[in-house]
């Protein structure tokens, strides 16, 4: 029996034990991390760098927004995330400051995620990185490792590690990696405790084991870490953003010809899709891509690529399709107003980029407003979240506290945004309280043949044509 148990004993340890200690080194360790900029991706990955057990100090040059979060507000719409920050705030593992400089020399990873905006020639401005590194290279106590997020075009890693070299007063030793971002706003918490890959730009081999170290729990859930040169994270990151927004504009020109034919865009995406090797994501037609990334960072690599003398045509194409498309659906309004818009009341129904986002940064529902106040329109406004963002671009507007309240004595309503609430409204009610019951859905939301059965003017991207029941 004694026999047994030693047998049992040495399989324990030579099987289980060692696989345990694997695990446990794979736990994160507690490194100090200093996170400079706290936007959309620098506050999620501030947080959630925290829940994986590092001590994050998360810092920012704005100071009102520094004060709110230390009161407790999150300064942007996030789901998830006020939860992640609570948590880790009571447990000492986040803090928030303006200190930038203490900051960097209480930590020994710097996480760079300030905004790289796009030039007027379409180049990325590089200046608020520029500043962060010089801040860097200023306050070097002991060896640093510099980790960026922030979107860097190509070439610039190289080209900032020689900056630093210049700017550093002090021997100390800085080590560089590219860490691009694919967090999707709204999903950003989600995005980052599951992402489908890590892109590693480095030339160091020892800030293999620190990025391991730092995103452990990853490593547990298999996530794939895929180290590259720099110059290859470079690329990765916009030609990943760009091949989604030639995806977009690709279906947004399918849809366009549906309209022509009878034909059901989503039929035809359900179509094409079930080609693994197209896949069913980002194939929604709608009033054009917007948001933070997909317009600059189809803008940045073909400016990137113009100065090396490669012609990226596809992307200028899908460029080109997009900046088309919101004036399609404009175009789709001013065919049933028979042109005249002078006067009319609009309901605009979503102002965000897309849904579950306060973010209107370059929205299609704004473009569109725009177009329509410089027709003489008058527009009667509402988003769950957005509006408050919208106010600062858009104060002329009347912002509504509901969907119906907008569409109350409107000529027309559109839908901009794919908020799940519009899927909700009563429409049947809806149908006497407007003016004249005109809906362009340019999400595709809608029951189609409800509307038009209840008597509304019904248009939408690509499905026009739709009839019989509504697509399941
Ligand atoms: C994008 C990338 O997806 C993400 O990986 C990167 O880190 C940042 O840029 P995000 O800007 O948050 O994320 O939005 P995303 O969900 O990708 O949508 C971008 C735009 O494309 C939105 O305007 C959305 O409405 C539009 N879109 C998306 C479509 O019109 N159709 C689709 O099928 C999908």
């Amino acid at each position: 029996m004694r026999f047994y148990f030693l047998f049992l004993h040495i399989i324990f340890v030579h099987f289980f034990q060692p696989q345990i200690y694997a695990e446990k080194e794979l736990v994160s360790s507690e490194h100090k991390i200093a996170v400079i900029g706290t936007g959309y991706v620098g506050l999620t990955a501030g947080a959630c760098l925290a829940e994986f057990g590092n001590y994050v100090i998360c810092c920012d040059i704005d100071e009102k927004k520094i004060k709110f979060l230390n009161e407790g507000g999150i300064p942007i719409f996030e789901k998830g995330l006020k939860e992640l920050i609570d948590k880790n705030l009571a447990l000492h593992r986040l803090e928030f400051t303006t200190d930038i400089s203490q900051a960097i020399q209480n930590s020994e990873v710097i996480l760079i995620c300030v905004p790289t905006p796009m030039g007027q020639d379409g180049a990325a401005d590089l200046s608020i990185v520029k500043s962060a590194v010089k801040t860097v290279a200023e306050n070097l106590n002991n060896d640093k490792i510099l980790l960026f997020k922030s979107t860097m075009p190509l070439g610039s890693i190289k080209r900032i590690q020689k900056l630093i070299q210049k700017q550093k007063k002090s021997a100390f030793n800085v080590e560089i990696a590219y860490l691009p971002e694919f967090l999707k706003e709204g999903t950003a918490v989600q995005d980052f405790f599951e992402p489908e890959r890590i892109i590693i730009g480095t030339e160091s081999k020892r800030l293999h084991q620190v990025i391991y170290d730092i995103l452990a729990p990853l490593r547990i859930k298999n996530v794939p870490f895929c180290f590259t040169s720099f110059e290859s994270a470079e690329i990765i990151k916009q030609a990943s953003n760009s091949f989604l927004a030639v995806k977009i504009s690709f279906i947004n020109e399918i849809a366009n010809l549906c309209d022509k034919t009878g034909a059901d865009v989503r039929e035809v995406a359900k179509g094409i899709g079930l080609d693994s090797r197209i896949g069913p994501e980002f194939l929604k037609p709608g009033p054009g891509y917007g948001g933070s990334c997909f317009p600059k960072d189809t803008h940045a690599l073909l400016y990137e690529a113009q100065q090396l003398g490669v012609d990226l045509k596809v992307i200028q194409a899908a460029i080109e399709a997009n900046d088309r498309q919101s004036k399609i659906v404009l175009e789709k309004l001013l065919k049933v107003l028979n042109s005249s818009i002078k006067d009319k009341t609009i309901a605009i129904l979503g102002l965000a980029f897309k849904a579950n986002t306060d973010d209107i940064r370059d929205s299609s529902a704004i473009l569109i407003v725009n177009e329509l106040l410089k027709r003489d329109a008058i527009i009667k406004a509402y988003d769950p979240i957005a509006m408050k963002n919208a106010r600062k671009v858009l104060p002329q507007l009347v912002y509504c506290t509901s969907a119906e309240e907008a569409m109350y004595g409107a000529d027309a309503v559109m839908i901009l945004t794919e908020w799940e609430e519009f899927q909700k409204i009563d429409w049947s009610a809806v149908c006497n309280l407007m003016k004249t019951p005109i809906v362009i859905d340019a999400r595709n939301i809608l029951p189609i043949q409800m509307l038009r059965d209840l008597g509304f003017l019904y248009e939408n991207i690509g499905c026009s044509h739709a009839t019989g029941s509504d697509y399941e």
